[in-house]
């Protein structure tokens, strides 16, 4: 049995886990540090690395007691080498190393998308390659083209705002509260998605990416008017995102044949309207739909062992030298 330990420090959330090669979770721990950034209504990037170094040691030695487990007995390293905020990835990435060093175990340094990517084959293992994800998270908005463990191709990314990035900037516009997704899906319930007329950036276009900062500042202008419920606006805006994440989806469905199923992944996707909407395209056009469960949607170290391992099982182990990288497309 291969035993991957998976490390996340990427943005806000440390997370240690430890999985095995065929997918079964053996433990997994996270810490949030949504209070130490709440005051300021985002993630204030120092903070966030300060709060890495205190917490993810005594996650790892957490997540290996809940799978009572050894250091020794781990087989592979896997750690998030990026994107993300650069003294956060250091952290993680960096104790990695120094853990598979000490242990002498092979290193996978992991691309944090391709975390999110192959986290519904965690989820679902009959998922097979090649599926079309839309990885929808604080940072990206993409859809891709999944063949394989490295083997990706971009169809589409937003030319402006992430769609994660459009929610909490309506959160904080709107004053719902943080974390903004979450907020703004729970007053969406109780508004009218037909109350404000919005946009909806590049749908209906030829060209496939998506756009949201149109979409933004019309809702400060809704706000701004006076004329509407913050419930009716967050409703409004929510259904407004769902028609361009619809709209893009489709498109590339259309294109694209062979696919196997319409897979959904990234923080976004714990929104359950999104989610519905989803199921219904994917049953439009005949194809099954994954959607990864809410808490291995967000970020998590799971996705991260878990791709540690797709990686592993391909023969792609990395050295020490392997940079961090803010940026790393996939
Ligand atoms: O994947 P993730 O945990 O972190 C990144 O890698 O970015 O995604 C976080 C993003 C945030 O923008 C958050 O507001 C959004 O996912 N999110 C949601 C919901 N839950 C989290 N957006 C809409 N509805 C939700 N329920
Ligand atoms: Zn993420």
């Amino acid at each position: 049995m291969t035993i991957i330990l998976g490390l996340e420090s990427s943005c806000d959330e440390t997370a240690a886990a430890l999985v095995t090669a065929e997918g079964k979770i053996l433990a997994h721990r996270l810490a949030m540090q949504e209070e130490a950034h709440r005051p300021y209504g985002g993630v204030v990037p120092e903070i966030a690395a300060r709060a890495h170094v205190e917490a993810l040691s005594p996650l790892i030695e957490a997540a290996l007691e809940d799978a009572n487990l050894t250091l020794d007995q781990v087989d592979v390293i896997a750690a998030t080498a990026g994107p993300g905020l650069i003294g956060g990835v250091m952290v993680g990435l960096v104790t990695g190393k120094a853990l598979a060093h000490a242990a002498n175990k092979p290193l996978v340094a992991v691309n944090h998308l391709e975390g999110h990517a192959l986290s519904p084959r965690l989820a679902d293992p009959s998922l097979q390659f090649p599926y079309l994800l839309l990885l929808v998270s604080g940072g990206h908005c993409q859809l891709l083209h999944v063949r394989g463990p490295g083997n990706y191709a971009r169809l589409a990314t937003t030319i402006d705002d992430a769609s994660g990035e459009a929610f909490d900037k309506t959160a904080k516009l709107l004053g719902v509260g943080y974390p903004g997704g979450p907020a703004v899906e729970q007053a969406a319930a109780k508004g009218n998605a037909k109350a404000v007329p919005l946009p909806r950036p590049l749908v209906g276009t030829a060209e496939p990416h998506f756009s949201f900062a149109g979409l933004k500042s019309a809702v400060m202008r809704a706000a701004q008017s006076g004329k509407y419920s913050t419930e009716d606006i967050a409703a409004s805006f929510q259904q407004a995102v769902i028609d361009c994440l619809i709209d893009r989806t489709e498109r590339q469905l259309a294109a694209h044949q062979g696919m196997t199923a319409l897979v959904v992944a990234g923080g976004v996707a714990a929104n359950q309207s999104i989610r519905a909407a989803l199921q219904a395209l994917a049953a439009r056009h005949d194809l099954p739909f994954v959607a990864p469960p809410l808490w291995l949607c967000t970020d998590n170290a799971a996705m991260i062992a878990w791709a540690g391992a797709e990686r592993y099982a391909a023969g792609l182990i990395d050295d020490l030298t392997v940079p961090a990288r803010p940026r790393w497309p996939l």
